[in-house]
C-alpha cells in the first residue's frame, strides 16, 4: 500500500532523512518511533505531499508522490504535529470547510461532517468555537478534519503531544477505534504509545532507520540475555559474589530497592539454580521473577549503541 524507497530530504545543506526504505501493508498500524529531530515529521510531510523529497521515491496505492500528489491527497488523511485549525471557526463550520477543500461532493458534505463528528466524539461541541476548546478536543477536531473525506490511510504526527494524561488515553482509544478499518502511520517519541497502538514499529534516529520489526520480534531479536530479579531478606553483602559464580550468570547488580538483577545467558533457565542457592545460603527468599526485556531497553540500545545492533 505504501512503498518508500531510498527517500532523502535536505533542508539546505542539512540532511534530515537519509535513504529511508520501508513498506506498509494495507490495514497495518505502523509506529514511527524516534527522538526529537529524528526526521519523523519530515517523512510524514513528504508522504502527505506537503513538502517535496530531495531524492528517492515513494508510492502510495501505486501513486507516485512526485507525479500524482493530487491522487494521493484524496486517499490520505493527515494530522500534522500542530492541528491545522482556524481558532475563530465553529467546529462544524470548520469541518464543512475541510470537507470542501478535500473535494467531498457538495451534496455529501453534511453527511461527511456528521460522520466525522460522530467518529471523533465531537457531537456535543459541534457548535463551539474551535479556539476555545481544550487541547484534547482540538486534537479530536484535527483528527476529524483528517478523516472528513474517508481516506484509506491516516498519517498522524505525534497525535498526543501536549495533551494531559486523560486526554492522551482518550485520543489513543480513538486512534485504536479508527485503526479497525484503515491503514495508519503514527509517529511518536513515546514508547508506550507505540506499544499500545501499533503492530509494527519503524525506529528512526538521526534521519536513518535503525530497525523495522513487529514489537515482539524487535524485543526478541535484540534480547541477548535474560534477566532474573531476586529479592531476599538477608545475606545482601555476600549474595552478589556467590550468584556471580553460578554457571550461566553474566552479571549481577543491585537496584535502588535492593533487589538483585541477575543477567543470565539466553536460554540458561537458571531460576531453579538461583532459588536453590538462595535457600542453601538461608538468605530468605522474598521474590524471584523473570524480567522480559522491555521495548524501552531495546529503544535505548538502538539509539545509543547502534553499532552493536545486527540487522
Ligand atoms: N523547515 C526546516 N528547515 C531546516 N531544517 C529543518 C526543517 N524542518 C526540520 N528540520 C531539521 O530536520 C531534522 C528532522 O526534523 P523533523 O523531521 O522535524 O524531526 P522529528 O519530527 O522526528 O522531530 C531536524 O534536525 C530538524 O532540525
Ligand atoms: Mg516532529
Amino acid at each position: 500500500m505504501i512503498s518508500v524507497d531510498g527517500l532523502t530530504k535536505f533542508y539546505g545543506p542539512r540532511q534530515a532523512i537519509k535513504q529511508l526504505t520501508f513498506d506498509v501493508e494495507e490495514g497495518e498500524v505502523v509506529g514511527f518511533l524516534g527522538p526529537n529531530g529524528a526526521g519523523k515529521s519530515t517523512t510524514m510531510n513528504i508522504l502527505s505531499c506537503i513538502i517535496p523529497a530531495s531524492g528517492g521515491s515513494a508510492k502510495i496505492n501505486g501513486f507516485d508522490i512526485f507525479e500524482e500528489s493530487l491522487e494521493i491527497k484524496k486517499i490520505i488523511g493527515y494530522l500534522p504535529e500542530v492541528p491545522p485549525l482556524y481558532p475563530d471557526m465553529v467546529v462544524s463550520d470548520y469541518l464543512r470547510f475541510a470537507a470542501g477543500i478535500r473535494c467531498v461532493p457538495k451534496n455529501k458534505i453534511d453527511e461527511a461532517v456528521e460522520a466525522a463528528l460522530e467518529k471523533c466524539w465531537l457531537k456535543d461541541v459541534k457548535h463551539r468555537i474551535t479556539g476555545r476548546l481544550s487541547k484534547g478536543f482540538q486534537q479530536r477536531v484535527g483528527l476529524a478534519q483528517a478523516l472528513i473525506h474517508e481516506p484509506e490511510i491516516l498519517i498522524l504526527d505525534e497525535p498526543t503531544i501536549g495533551l494531559d494524561p486523560l486526554q492522551i488515553i482518550e485520543i489513543r482509544k480513538l486512534i485504536k477505534e479508527l485503526s479497525k478499518d484503515r491503514t495508519i502511520i503514527l509517529s511518536s517519541h513515546i514508547l508506550p504509545e507505540i506499544t499500545q497502538i501499533c503492530q509494527r514499529v519503524i525506529i528512526i534516529n538521526e534521519g536513518e532507520i535503525v530497525a523495522v520489526d513487529s514489537l515482539e520480534g524487535l524485543t526478541a531479536s535484540l534480547r541477548k540475555t535474560e534477566r532474573i530479579q531476586l529479592s531476599i531478606r538477608e545475606g545482601q553483602n555476600q549474595a552478589k559474589e556467590i550468584l556471580e559464580k553460578i554457571r550461566g550468570v553474566a552479571s549481577v547488580s543491585q537496584n535502588d530497592n535492593g533487589e538483585f538483577q541477575i543477567e543470565c545467558e539466553l536460554g540458561s533457565s537458571l531460576q531453579d539454580e538461583i532459588a536453590r542457592t538462595t535457600l542453601d545460603n538461608k538468605w530468605g527468599l522474598v521474590e524471584l521473577k523473570q524480567n522480559a526485556v522491555s521495548l524501552e531497553d531495546v529503544f535505548l540500545q538502538l539509539t545509543t549503541e547502534e553499532t552493536q545492533v545486527e540487522l
